[in-house]
């Protein structure tokens, strides 16, 4: 049975309670998951993985702090990740220009080392969705499908 790899980077918690939520869904339908807040990239498996990134945005576009140094180690040790294949939630406000900014970031970043996208990133606007799991809840009964 598959297992997802949940990478979550959040400031006030909002992305990792969905990644929780999500995780415990996948769960139920028999996947096993590994909830990972702020990974390092060494302790995330690189090779035949499913990953789903589940993401705030803070700043202006940039990525929460307990992310970036994932995405460095990325960009820094350039792994081939051709045989990872991964999803992306995004958690933003539309009252932002850099709307989500953090999740086309690591979505452009692992589609340029090799990894596979499975169908498309989910971008929750808290302005429409005061309970962002709502959102989240329908796109993972698709996404799973997929896998
Ligand atoms: C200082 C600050 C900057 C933010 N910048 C952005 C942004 O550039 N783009 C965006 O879509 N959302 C932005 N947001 C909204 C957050 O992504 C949103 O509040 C999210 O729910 C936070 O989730 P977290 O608790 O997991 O970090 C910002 C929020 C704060 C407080």
């Amino acid at each position: 049975m598959t297992t997802v790899t949940l990478i979550t980077g959040s400031t006030m918690g909002s992305a990792e309670y969905v990644a929780e939520h999500v995780a415990e869904i996948l769960e139920n339908a028999g996947f096993t998951t590994d909830v990972q807040h702020g990974p390092e990239a060494d302790d995330v498996p690189q090779q035949d993985s499913t990953w789903l990134i589940v993401t705030s945005t803070h700043g202006a576009g940039d990525l929460p702090e307990n992310i970036q140094p994932f995405a460095d180690a990325l960009r820094e040790q350039q792994p081939d990740l051709s045989s990872v294949r991964y999803g992306a939630i995004g958690i933003g406000s539309s009252e932002y220009d850099t709307f989500c900014g953090a999740v086309r970031t690591l979505d452009a970043l692992l589609t340029s080392l090799g990894a596979k996208k499975i169908g498309q990133s989910l971008e929750i606007d808290i302005q429409k969705h005061e309970i962002p799991e709502d959102p989240a809840e329908i796109w993972i009964e698709e996404w799973k499908n997929l896998l």
